[in-house]
């Protein structure tokens, strides 16, 4: 998608957003404890959409900063602490300066998947861990959309891991299961 349109798509959404998944908390915390937070450090959530991560980040650390490229959004999450609005991919911060990394729901929407892990791996501190999620797996989503699972999704484990590697990222865990999908990397 391109980015007017990804901005216009997730805007119509903004107020529905949370109460058309009200069960996806557990899942979330899971996600965000895979990431090891360092109490103190900085936690990035990339793509926060209306926040929902947040408070669940900062059950590990006080410094917590979400970006979103839609202002509908960010202004939901902007009742959850601090939000940037903005490109994943073109991130205000300064170079490894950054302790973890959450990207729920948002690779699938990136016009430069590459170029936003390395924008990501720019930021983040040496072994830093970044997680790419999404509450349901992949097969559910593609159910969800009515559409059939692509062999070309990026998302695949065939796929995301070299892409992570090219990005300076080792994987650490993968899982995409019908109650969650979940990459986690460490920066080498
Ligand atoms: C599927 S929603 C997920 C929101 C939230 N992370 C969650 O799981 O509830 C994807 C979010 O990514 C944002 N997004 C899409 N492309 C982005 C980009 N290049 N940079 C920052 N945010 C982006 C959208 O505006 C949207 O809020």
């Amino acid at each position: 998608m391109e980015k007017d349109e990804t901005r216009a798509f997730f805007a119509a959404r903004a107020a529905t957003w949370d109460s058309k998944f009200p069960d996806d908390g557990p899942v979330f915390a899971a996600a965000v404890a895979r990431l090891e937070l360092e109490p103190g450090s900085v936690a990035l959530d990339a793509g926060c959409g209306t926040g929902r991560a947040l408070p669940l980040l900062r059950a590990f650390t006080d410094r917590v900063v979400g970006v979103d490229l839609t202002p509908e959004m960010a202004s939901v999450a902007r009742e959850r602490g601090q939000v940037l609005i903005g490109d994943a991919a073109e991130l205000p911060f300064a170079d490894a300066t950054i302790g973890g990394i959450l990207a729920a729901g948002l690779i699938g929407h990136l016009g430069d998947p590459r170029g936003t892990l390395l924008e990501f791996a720019r930021v983040a501190q040496t072994g830093a861990r970044l997680a790419l999620f999404h509450p349901v797996g992949r097969a559910v989503l593609a159910a969800r959309h009515g559409r059939e699972l692509s062999p070309d999704d990026i998302r695949a484990e065939d796929h995301i891991k070299p892409l992570l590697r090219a990005a300076g990222w080792e994987p650490v865990h993968f899982h995409d299961g019908d109650d969650h999908y979940l990459a986690v990397a460490r920066l080498a």
